[in-house]
C-alpha cells in the first residue's frame, strides 16, 4: 500500500517521502500553500543532560476486557468450573441427539477438591453411540483450531454408570465437520478422577474461531463433571501457558517490566474479592476462582506463578503490586494489628517470587516446578489509593513499607498516592487517562517537577479516543506524551500503557480504549501499539541537550543518544494538519551518510486498525541522506522516528 519516493531536498539531503503520505493527505496539500515556517532543532550530542531510565517502557495488564480468560491465557473452554446463575450454567449447552434424554443440574455439595466443592451433574436417562447426549461449550466467542495440531483435554468426572463411555469432539460450527475426535471407554469410576485426552486435528480447512467442543455421553448414568479444560499449544510450550500471538505482540513492544496483577484487579470490589495470591497457585483443581471487579469470574488460571513465567518468557522483570488493605467499594483495613496478616501475606508473596528453596515460600515455588527465584526490584503497595477518601493510605503504606524494607532493604517501594506526612516513598505511581489535546498540553508537565522527591512511575496512561482499540488521533496524543516522558526519564523510571488488551467480541469490552484487540483466532495492534513499539525499540541511553525554535504548537520531539552504539534517535510528532519543515543542527558528533526513517501516518485522526484491517496504520521504513545539518519535512498527522548513525 505504501511505497517510498526519494527526491532531492534542500541542501545536501535527499528525503524519502512516502508516496501514500503525499497522496493520502489532502489537508497537507492545501496547507502546503500556506508555507509553514521551518523550525530549527538544535542537538548538542556531546552534552548529555541525564541518563534515560533503562526500564522506561514496560507493560501493565489485569483481568479486564477478557484479558486473561478469553485472551492471553490459552484456555479454550469458557466457564470451565461451571459457575452458574439464575438461568443455569452459562456457556454450556445440553444438546441431545435423536431420542437421547438427559438433564443438567448443579450440585453444590459435591466436587473434586476443597477449592472446587461443587459440580454439574448430567443425568443421562437414554443415550447411545448413534444418539448421544451432547454437552457443548462454545469457548470464548468460539474456539480457534489449527490443522494437524494436538489439543489437550482434561476434566474431573465421577459417575454411577456401568461401563460408561464418552466421545469428545472438536466440531466446526458452520459445516459440522469433526476436526478432531477421541473416545474414552470404561475409564471412569464412582470416585472423582482426572481424565485426559489428546485431540489432534485433521486438515482444518479455514483457520477461524468457528469451532466448539462437544462432550458426548454414550450411555445412561449420572455424570458429575468439574474443571473441563482444553489447551492448545502455548508460547514456548508452557504448560497452562499463554497464546503465542499475544506474547509475540508484547515482545515486539520491547518492554522491560510487567506491572502485575493490577490495577483494580489487585484490589477487587471487596476485600474477599482481592487478588488473593495464595489461592492462585498450585494445581488448577486447588484454585477456587474469584470474582473480578470488571463484572466476571476469574478462573485464576493466570495465577501468581503464571504471571512470573510470563515475565520470564519475555525476559522482563515483574513489578509486583501487593494488596494493601483497600478495595474498590471502600472497604479498608485500619493500619495496626488487623493489617498484619495482609502485611505477612505480602512478605510471603515477595518470598515466593525471590526466595531460594531454603525459604518456606521459595520451596513452595520450587515444588510447583520453578526452583530458580525471579528477579525483583520494585514492589508497589496497593493501587490508586488516592481514591481511598477515608485517608487511611498513609498509615497503611507506612506499615507495609517498614515491614518490607526491614526484610528486603534493597527493594524499591512504590506508593500509589502522594504521601503528605511520614516519609518519602522511593517511587510514586501517577496515572493519566486523557484526550489527545490534553496530552498535547501536558507534554512539558514533568519538565520542572521536583527532582528531590520520589521518582515517578507512570503506571497507567493512555489517550482515550476510539474503541475497542484506539485510533490514530489517540496515537498522536500517546506519541506526544512519550516525548515528554523520554525527556524526563531521569525522573520517570517506568511507564506502562493501560489497558493493554481487549477481546473485541460484543460484550468483551469493559473499558473503551485499549491497545491490542483480538478474538479467539486473530489479534492486531492499535496505531498506538506501533508508536509505542517504535519508541521503545529506538531508545538511547542518555538525553542530550537540545532545543527547538519556530515549531508549530502541535509539534513535539524527543532526542536520545546511545554513545556506545553511536546512534542518535529522534522522535518527531507532527499532530497538526500542516507539514512541519525542520532544520536539524547537530553539534558534538558527525552523522554518517544514511539515516533510517520509520513513519506512521494516517490521513485523519479517526482512521484506525481493526481485526479485518490490522495493519492499515503500521510503520513504513525509508531512509534519508543524513549530514550534521538536515532539512526534513515531517508530514501532517505523522509520527517519525529517525535513527542517525553518529561518529
Ligand atoms: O486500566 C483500567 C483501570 O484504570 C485500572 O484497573 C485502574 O487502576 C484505573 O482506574
Amino acid at each position: 500500500m505504501f511505497s517510498a519516493l526519494c527526491r532531492p531536498a534542500m541542501l545536501a539531503v535527499s528525503v524519502c517521502v512516502l508516496t501514500s503520505l503525499a497522496l493520502l493527505a489532502p489537508a497537507a496539500t492545501a496547507a502546503q500553500t500556506q508555507a509553514p515556517q521551518p523550525a530549527t532543532l538544535t542537538v548538542q550530542a556531546d552534552k548529555p543532560l541525564h541518563a534515560v531510565s533503562p526500564t522506561l517502557y514496560g507493560l501493565m495488564t489485569e483481568e479486564i476486557n477478557y484479558s486473561y480468560d478469553g485472551g492471553l491465557y490459552a484456555e479454550m473452554v469458557r466457564n470451565r468450573t461451571f459457575t452458574h446463575d439464575w438461568m443455569g450454567v452459562p456457556y454450556w449447552i445440553l444438546d441431545n441427539a435423536g431420542d437421547a434424554e438427559a438433564t443438567m443440574k448443579w450440585d453444590e455439595t459435591d466436587g473434586p477438591s476443597e477449592a472446587l466443592q461443587s459440580s454439574v451433574v448430567i443425568d443421562v436417562t437414554r443415550a447411545s453411540g448413534s444418539a448421544p447426549v451432547r454437552l457443548r461449550n462454545n469457548g470464548w466467542w468460539g474456539m480457534a483450531l489449527q490443522p494437524h495440531t494436538a489439543y489437550n483435554l482434561s476434566f474431573y468426572l465421577r459417575t454411577d454408570a456401568r461401563a460408561a463411555a464418552m466421545r469428545v469432539s472438536l466440531v466446526n460450527d458452520d459445516t459440522g465437520s469433526i476436526e478432531a475426535e477421541g473416545t474414552l471407554v470404561d475409564a471412569f469410576g464412582s470416585s472423582w478422577g482426572r481424565h485426559t485426552m489428546e485431540l489432534t486435528t485433521k486438515d482444518v480447512k479455514t483457520f477461524s474461531a468457528h469451532n466448539h467442543l462437544e462432550l458426548q455421553f454414550l450411555n445412561a448414568g449420572k455424570y458429575s463433571l468439574q474443571l473441563v479444560s482444553l489447551m492448545p499449544p502455548t508460547y514456548k510450550n508452557r504448560a497452562n501457558g499463554n497464546r503465542a500471538d499475544l506474547m509475540e505482540m508484547m515482545s515486539a513492544m520491547h518492554p522491560t517490566f510487567l506491572r502485575m496483577p493490577g490495577g483494580n484487579y489487585l484490589e477487587g470490589n471487596y476485600i474477599n474479592e482481592r487478588f488473593d495470591w495464595k489461592t492462585t497457585i498450585g494445581p488448577l483443581v486447588d484454585r477456587p476462582t474469584h470474582r473480578g471487579p470488571w463484572g466476571y469470574q476469574s478462573s485464576d488460571g493466570m495465577g501468581l506463578l503464571e504471571f512470573l513465567e510470563w515475565t520470564e518468557d519475555l525476559k522482563i522483570e515483574p513489578v509486583l503490586a501487593v494488596y494493601a488493605g483497600y478495595s474498590l467499594k471502600g472497604d479498608h483495613i485500619i493500619a495496626g494489628p488487623a493489617m498484619q496478616p495482609f502485611v505477612d501475606d505480602a512478605l510471603d508473596e515477595i518470598e515466593f517470587v525471590t526466595g531460594d528453596a531454603s525459604t518456606k515460600w521459595g520451596a513452595m515455588r520450587a515444588k510447583l516446578g520453578h526452583p530458580a527465584p525471579f528477579p525483583l526490584h520494585y514492589v508497589e503497595i496497593g493501587n490508586e489509593d488516592n481514591l481511598d477518601h477515608s485517608g487511611s493510605y498513609e498509615s497503611r503504606y507506612v506499615q507495609f513499607h517498614r515491614a518490607i524494607k526491614t526484610k528486603y532493604p534493597n527493594l524499591q517501594l512504590i506508593a500509589t498516592a502522594p504521601l503528605k506526612r511520614f516519609f518519602k516513598p522511593d517511587v510514586v505511581d501517577d496515572h493519566y487517562y486523557k484526550r489527545a489535546e490534553d496530552f498535547f498540553d501536558m507534554v512539558h508537565y514533568y519538565d520542572d517537577a521536583d527532582r528531590n522527591g520520589p521518582k515517578i512511575f507512570v503506571g497507567e496512561w493512555a489517550t482515550r479516543e476510539g474503541g475497542p482499540t484506539t485510533d490514530w488521533g489517540a496515537a498522536l496524543g500517546d506519541a506526544a506524551w512519550m516525548t515528554g516522558m523520554e525527556r524526563n526519564s531521569d525522573l520517570i523510571v517506568m511507564a506502562a500503557y493501560a489497558p493493554l488488551f481487549v477481546n473485541v467480541n460484543p460484550g468483551g469490552m469493559q473499558w473503551e480504549s485499549n491497545l491490542i484487540g483480538y478474538n479467539a483466532a486473530h489479534s492486531y495492534g492499535a496505531p498506538s501499539y506501533y508508536a509505542q513499539s517504535l519508541f521503545a525499540q529506538y531508545l538511547g541511553t542518555s538525553v542530550p541537550t537540545s532545543s527547538i525554535t519556530g515549531a508549530g504548537s502541535r509539534f513535539f520531539y524527543s532526542v536520545t543518544a546511545d554513545a556506545a552504539k553511536g546512534t542518535l534517535y529522534l522522535k518527531l510528532v507532527n499532530a497538526s494538519t500542516l507539514p512541519q519543515p525542520l532544520h536539524l543542527a547537530l553539534s558534538g558528533a558527525h552523522v554518517s551518510n544514511e539515516a533510517t526513517v520509520w513513519t506512521l501516518h494516517a490521513a485523519t485522526r479517526s482512521e484506525t486498525n481493526t481485526l479485518d484491517d490490522p495493519k492499515r496504520i503500521a510503520p513504513v521504513k525509508s531512509s534519508l541522506k543524513a549530514a550534521d545539518a538536515i532539512d526534513h519535512t515531517v508530514p501532517p498527522l505523522t509520527v517519525q522516528v529517525l535513527v542517525l548513525t553518529t561518529r
